[in-house]
């Protein structure tokens, strides 16, 4: 067992909206290795007990990647965004890699989730918070144990942080040696991440330009053209204005979170701090951090982990979620009803939000609790072509943001925002967007360690569309209001 920190000073409080018990324990007896005595799905199994004690112990002892503080912003601006005064943005690789340790690839998703905010910015005509999947998205469920690569069997590949990519057996052996390496390309992608927010690099004036030169390349460019004209004229005003970035830090800096999922317990219960401004405990290893699909079951571990940090957090919804589970996953995950603390992330598919969406929502209003909405469409549209390759195509992608926005509408409920998978890079990896990838093309630059990601191009086109939508309902909203 690694060394653990003191218990809490100050026990969560815990509250009852709903009359259900909760099934998991107390809040107040909540400690970091709480998790521990509850079943868990997706967990690694280590073949040296001592060697990962070891690991843990060490993590333990290192500094927290990211402070109290900015989980509790970012909590108030989740708040925000579930009462339609923000919007938010949360993207990033499905799995981050060791061997992509390099300034380009941070600086390169990092701008691009920039150039979008800024896009996104103008179509909600709200603020935009931009969360990272970045600088720690290193763990990955799997669906099988095992996975069949050139004819050979072996265990499936969990991300960099458990084991190897390679396609060979001894690789795929859990080692706990590459949570400190996650926990070291975590401090140093954010560091970077940091340093390009705060020193000059994230500049709004600059963001606009690199979107011009997007959109002058773009086969589209005459759909995104009037968008991009209309940001010009606004910054324009404003610089006329005087506001500008040499006197405006808003338009000089911005405000970038972590997040990624909560799936390596071990790693993430030896990052788990007691805030010393609050005595409460926090995540230190991203800002934001999400239960996925395949470990969010009521009694399962990760809801035990996530329930006693006070950061902001998320669960996946999916299709198969039961509505009666989330009600129970509101109340043991936010007994108090605190504003910004849960996000629901809904991944149904383009075929099915529509229909399995609505029950599911119309739950949650039940309980009469505030959520943060944001939709996922990517991990409900993974398909294989007839090659076998995983790809995801950018129509099903937008119908299901169009599905989601709509369902939301319908039930009066605001979008809080968007979650998808996204590289800076050129890659080939979903098919369709403006230059018409086909299947054929996917091998041209197939580079992902695990799901189909939107290359750079496709990302921004999709906040072109999403921010045009947003406004053309905003617009029909306000006709209607009249
Ligand atoms: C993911 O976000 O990479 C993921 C595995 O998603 P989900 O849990 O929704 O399947
Ligand atoms: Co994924």
């Amino acid at each position: 067992m690694p060394c653990l920190p003191a218990p809490p000073k100050h026990p969560l409080p815990i509250e009852r909206h709903t009359g259900e018990t909760p099934v998991t324990m107390q809040a107040s007896n909540w400690t970091p290795a709480t998790w521990r005595t509850h079943p868990i799905h997706q967990a690694p199994t280590y073949p040296d007990a001592a060697a990962l004690a070891a690991a843990e112990a060490r993590l333990a002892g290192y500094p927290p990647l990211v402070f109290a503080g900015e989980a509790r912003r970012l909590k108030d601006a989740l708040a925000k965004a579930a009462e339609g005064q923000a919007f938010v943005l949360q993207g990033g690789d499905c799995a981050e890699s060791f061997a992509d340790f390099n300034a380009n690839s941070v600086r390169d998703t990092f701008r691009v989730l920039l150039q979008m905010a800024v896009v996104l910015t103008f179509g909600a005509t709200v603020p935009v918070i931009k969360i990272g999947r970045m600088a720690g998205q290193f763990a990955k469920p799997r669906s099988s144990e095992t996975e069949t690569v050139a004819g050979v069997s072996m265990p499936s590949y969990r991300g960099d942080i458990i084991n190897g990519p390679a396609p060979r057996a001894s690789a795929r052996v859990p080692d706990p040696a590459r949570m400190e390496t996650a926990y070291f390309q975590s401090a140093g992608r954010m560091n970077l991440l940091r340093a390009f927010a705060n020193g000059g690099y994230a500049d709004l004036h600059q963001v606009h330009r690199w979107n011009l030169d997007f959109v002058a390349r773009s086969p589209l460019a005459a759909r995104y053209q009037d968008l991009a004209t209309r940001i010009d004229e606004t910054l324009g005003f404003m610089a006329a204005c005087g506001i500008g970035s040499s006197n405006t830090a808003q338009i000089r800096e911005t405000e970038f979170y972590t997040s990624h999922e909560a799936l390596l317990l071990p790693y993430e219960q030896a990052l788990t701090r007691i805030d010393s401004t609050s005595g409460d405990w926090y995540g230190c290893s991203a800002n934001f951090l999400w239960i996925g699909d395949r470990t969010r079951q009521v009694d399962g571990a990760h809801v035990a982990f996530l329930r006693g940090l006070r950061n902001p957090v998320g669960v996946k919804v999916g299709p198969t979620t039961p509505a009666g589970d989330l009600a129970r996953l509101i109340d043991i995950l936010n007994p108090a009803d605190e504003p910004g603390r849960l996000t629901l992330i809904s991944r149904m598919g383009a075929e099915r939000v529509r229909s399995h969406l609505p029950p599911l929502l119309r739950a949650v209003q039940r309980t009469g609790r505030r959520v943060t909405w944001l939709c996922d469409p990517m991990h409900g549209n993974t398909i294989s072509t007839a090659g076998g390759v995983k790809t995801r195509s950018f129509d099903s992608i937008l119908a299901e943001l169009r599905g989601f926005f709509d369902v939301l509408a319908d039930a009066g409920a605001r979008p809080g925002g968007v979650h998808v998978e996204m590289t800076g890079q050129p890659v080939t990896e979903c098919v369709g967007g403006a230059h018409l990838l086909t299947e054929a093309d996917l091998s041209e630059r197939y580079e992902t360690f695990c799901d189909p990601r939107l290359n750079a191009e496709q990302a921004l086109e999709l906040a072109f569309v999403v921010a045009a939508e947003l406004k053309a309902r905003r617009v029909a909203g306000a006709a209607i209001a009249a």
